[in-house]
């Protein structure tokens, strides 16, 4: 039996999953469902990359442990991946134990070939990304190439591995196998950087803790990326699961973004070449999504969560929006504009409509019951064949738009089919047995197309079966019934629902516009110091409180401030008690203008620190004295 192994990369726990994740992880998807239709046994790995110093940071700064942080963020995206139908085999986590162990076996293993040898590290690490730099490498004022943020200086013993000794090995294998890599121009980035030159690569840390120990020196911990691309090797069964691994290394192909090329396409092969492992067959880097026109940042997250975008257009719109908005490999822009548009003119027009006035016609012409055809399907059938025929090859380089855009070939031909047809011609004039052949093709082109986009929209796809009236489960369907003549006839239709309602473009685009305009973070305005020392803020001591009446929040202060006593009302009657209040020095606004709350003048305002559900009025020490200014 054939065999196909695909992976996504496992992702840092550091963050919740975001659009950016889907993407990938829904191309593997595809690619997985296709292979498995095509009758592949196939081997679905995705998971979590969750060691290293920014994982160990991220928990730090929410005061947890790695492992909690980890624990955390997987529920997030086993759940995501759920919700998007993503058919993974297995989910791996680098805190996995077969993992850890496989990750030291290879360790010892390549350290047995004399690859790994021990020295002192001294230079720059990008902590987000992960990565070692030199002196040259970097940007001027000691800034990541990659990510452009700053790096820290490091200097501390580390083993290396011998990188150095595979270039002309790896310029090798790329010259044998130059699809190694897709898209091609990214295979010559590759090997120019290869050819540039090598330098022996750090594997190991000693100034942090949250990592897999070196076998034989607990000082060190394996560096993250050593670490982690093992993963698709542990996970698949390495020193575990022999049969498993037997049956699926090396893997077909990996998914990735552009961001982590060289670790895939330089840093992996050699590795495997020193373990004496075979080596993958292809290593595909996809482009980079922006959203709205811009760089993806937390508060443009929200327009373009993944769990809102499943809410508001379905989960089989977005996959189908993902792969057919943008060649896979070139960067793209995600906007609702263009993707209500997409969902409009390919789904609900071209596909629902293809549907929905087929069905209507079974219904009308011949109650709902396939007919029988008294004729082959003719050029339709042709059409049908030609598309299935070009969408092996078009799956096997992963251009999953142009797969998506000759299967509506066959959309857009099964319609034009039904208008040069006429079948309400050939009712009207009584000739049944054309009028039964045609309706047989129409709904003969309906069942091959659920059949081609089942990968790609796996629920629609069903739903487009069930309303065929085509029985089982189109999950364990097989190419081979993409055979023009697999309608029963006689078998009933279930016209249901439209499959793809109809947006309103105009509403979602002017939605999202207001949205963004709020949602950004407002620029921090800077104020000079002059414009600071307009404000008068002294020390104050509560002399009277009480509670304003019939309001929650409002607590009503007599205050000395040193040169007279007045009125403060302050909003912090949720969270503290009137009596709680008197005696305490507090700092005052003395020069705001005045305003009235419920009926009470206030002249100044209270500075209280204040959070998401509590508050703290800012109290000074008691030996201050009243009327003190604050600078
Ligand atoms: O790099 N557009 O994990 P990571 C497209 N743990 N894809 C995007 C994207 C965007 N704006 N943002 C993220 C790591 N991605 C390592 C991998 S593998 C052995 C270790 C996707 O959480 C894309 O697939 O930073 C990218 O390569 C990946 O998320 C990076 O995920
Ligand atoms: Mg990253």
């Amino acid at each position: 039996m054939r065999k196909f192994y695909v992976t996504t990369p496992i992702y840092y726990v550091n963050d919740v999953p975001h659009i950016g994740h889907a993407y990938t992880t829904v191309a593997a998807d595809v690619m997985a469902r296709y292979k498995r239709l095509c009758g592949y046994k196939t081997f679905f790995l995705t998971g979590t990359d969750e060691h290293g110093q920014k994982v160990e940071k991220a928990a730090k700064g929410q005061g947890m442990e790695p492992r909690e942080l980890a624990d955390r963020v997987v529920v997030r995206f086993k759940e995501l991946w759920e919700k998007l139908n993503i058919s993974y085999d297995h989910f791996v986590r680098t805190t996995d134990d077969y993992h850890e162990k496989a990750v030291q076996e290879l360790f010892k293993l390549i350290q047995e070939k004399g690859d790994i040898y021990l020295g002192e590290y001294e230079g720059w690490y990008c902590t987000p990304c992960e990565t070692f730099w030199s002196e040259g490498q970097q940007l001027e004022g000691n800034l990541c190439p990659d990510c452009g943020r700053p790096t820290e200086r490091v200097k501390e013993p580390s083993y290396f591995f011998r990188l150095s000794k595979y270039q002309d090995a790896l310029l090798k294998f790329y010259e044998e196998h130059p699809d190694f890599v897709l898209p091609e121009s990214r295979m010559n980035e590759i090997v120019s950087f290869v050819k540039m030159g090598l330098k022996d690569l750090s594997i190991s840390r000693t100034t942090f803790k949250w990592g897999i120990p070196v076998p034989g020196d607990p000082e060190h911990v394996i560096y993250v990326w050593f670490d982690a691309l093992f993963n698709y090797v542990s996970a698949a069964g390495y020193g575990w699961n022999q049969e498993r691994f037997e049956t699926f290394w090396p893997a077909d192909l990996h998914i990735i973004g552009k961001d982590i090329l060289r670790f895939h396409a330089i840093y992996w092969p050699a590795f495997l070449m020193s373990a004496g492992l075979p080596l993958p067959k292809r290593v595909f880097a996809h482009g980079w999504w922006t959203v709205e026109g811009q760089k993806m940042s937390k508060s443009l997250r929200n327009v373009v969560d993944p769990h809102r975008l499943m809410e508001e257009y379905g989960t089989d719109a977005l996959r189908y929006f993902l792969l057919r908005e943008v060649p896979f490999g070139l960067d793209g822009d995600f906007s609702h504009r263009a993707m209500a548009h997409r969902i409009n003119a390919d789904l609900a027009n071209d596909l629902g409509n293809l549907l929905y006035r087929s069905l209507t016609m079974v219904l009308k012409y011949f109650k709902g019951q396939v007919p029988q055809p008294c004729a082959g399907g003719g050029e339709l059938e042709e059409l049908a064949r030609a598309v299935v025929k070009d969408l092996e090859d078009l799956m096997d380089q992963q251009a999953f738009n142009r797969a998506l855009e000759r299967t509506w070939d066959l959309v857009k031909g099964t319609n034009k089919y039904i208008d040069s047809s006429a079948p309400w011609a050939l009712a009207k004039e009584k000739r049944k047995e054309e009028l039964a052949t045609v309706i047989y093709n129409i709904l003969e082109g309906c069942r091959i197309i659920a059949l081609l986009i089942s990968p790609f929209m796996p629920e629609k796809a069903q739903e487009m079966w069930n309303q065929l009236g085509v029985e089982g489960d189109i999950e364990k369907a097989s190419i081979e019934e993409a055979a023009w003549g697999g309608l029963k006839p006689d078998s009933q239709v279930k016209k249901g629902k439209p499959l793809f309602p109809r947006l309103d473009e105009k509403a979602i685009v002017e939605k999202i516009e207001r949205e963004l305009a709020t949602s950004q973070e407002p620029e921090e305005e800077e104020i000079t110091i002059d414009e600071f020392a307009k404000m008068k803020l002294v020390v104050a001591q509560v002399l009277r409180a009480e509670k304003v009446p019939k309001s929650k929040k409002l607590i009503k202060l007599l205050v000395d401030t040193g040169a007279d006593r007045r009125t403060v009302v302050a909003g912090i009657g949720e969270h503290y008690q009137p009596q709680d209040l008197v005696g305490k020095k507090v700092v005052i606004v003395t020069n705001l203008k005045p305003v009235k709350l419920m009926g009470v003048e206030s002249r100044g305002m209270i500075l209280a620190a204040a959070w998401e559900d509590g508050m703290k009025v800012l109290e000074v020490p008691s030996d201050t004295p009243t009327g003190a200014e604050v600078r």
